[in-house]
């Protein structure tokens, strides 16, 4: 039996629209923070050679998971493995925009690796996990994580020291989200009139972020992580049939966000496909800022994450 453990992350660059070849390879350059409290466990135990099938049981439930059954093929057809009993479980909502999918995934090339002893590197793992979901690439690097051409491994791009920023995750709904992202950026892909200028100008996006981190820049990353997420959300909302994910508790926090940010309070927020904001403060404001979020009309909870490791095997 081998447990791995891994975080969601957020993207503060986003990857929204994948290339039109095998492989699940974003469309676009893409930057994320990886967030610690918000854990993902995956327990792998071989099952008997006579067992036929894998059994996959998030959250303590016996369900049949076209995705993870899907990764679990493609896995085997380069590393020979027996049968397999998955069980993971998440401390948050699943499905919920709370990047479930990232965490799941790295945790589970990661608990498969050490089991089977597959010796892979980390690199190779943040390859395998992106075939489950793009977004897991990112989650097997702590701290800051960018996953770019021309492999696209994730790469570390500066550790959780380097700039110690915390985030204020307000959860608004626990529902799963009623069209997956997989299947939204397809129809984003093929109907939004926005995509093929959101997939033009990320390259500058991904490069100005990446600036605003390595300088420490605050009011830089604020602009542009809010203004990747505005656009990602406008190619969704500009998508045929709508991709809406948001509530009124988001756009009620995003105007407090703002507020407090006008009177000198560090923080911008941002969105993924779910009503949940993630606001990214500096240290010294994050009370400040779980303070007004928490109060918000619709507000259900609120946690606050430091920047996290990458995904491990769990001592
Ligand atoms: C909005 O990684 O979940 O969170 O690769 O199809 O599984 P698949 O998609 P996924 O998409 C994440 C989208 C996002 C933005 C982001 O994390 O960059």
């Amino acid at each position: 039996m081998t447990t791995a453990i891994a975080h969601p992350n957020i993207a503060l660059v986003k990857y929204w629209g994948k290339q039109d070849k095998p492989g699940n390879v974003p469309a676009t350059p893409n930057l994320s923070i990886t967030l610690s409290n918000l854990t993902t466990t995956t327990t792998i135990q071989t099952l008997d050679s006579n067992a036929g099938q894998d059994e996959i049981f998030p959250n303590g439930v016996h369900v049949d998971d076209q995705k993870i059954a899907q990764f679990l093929s493609a896995f085997r057809s380069s590393f020979n493995f027996e049968p397999v009993k998955i069980s993971s479980d998440n401390n948050f909502p699943t499905g919920a925009g709370l990047a479930s999918s990232a965490s799941g995934f790295a945790a589970l090339v990661v608990a498969l690796n050490e089991h089977f002893k597959l010796t892979l590197d980390r690199e190779m793992l943040s390859e395998w996990a992106r075939l489950g979901s793009a977004s897991a690439a990112r989650s097997l690097f702590g701290g800051y994580v960018a996953l770019v051409p021309p492999l696209w491994q994730a790469q570390p791009l500066a550790s959780e020291s380097h700039w110690p920023l915390q985030v204020v995750v307000g959860i608004s709904s626990q529902a799963t989200k009623a069209v997956s992202s997989t299947q939204g950026m397809n129809l984003s892909r093929a109907s939004s009139p926005y995509y093929s200028s959101w997939v033009r100008d990320a390259g500058d996006d991904f490069a100005e972020a990446t600036d605003a981190i390595n300088a420490r820049d605050f009011a830089k990353l604020a602009h542009i992580a809010e203004l990747s997420c505005l656009k990602m959300h406008s190619v969704m909302l500009t998508t045929t049939p709508t991709l809406s994910y948001w509530n009124s508790t988001t756009l009620t926090a995003m105007d407090a966000i703002r507020e407090l940010r006008a009177q000198g309070t560090e923080v911008f927020f941002t969105v993924d496909a779910g009503p949940q904001i993630k606001a990214v403060c500096n240290p010294e404001h994050t009370e400040t800022v779980e303070k007004v979020l928490a109060e918000l009309p619709g507000m259900l909870s609120t946690v606050v994450c430091d920047l996290g490791p990458g995904a491990q095997i769990q001592a």
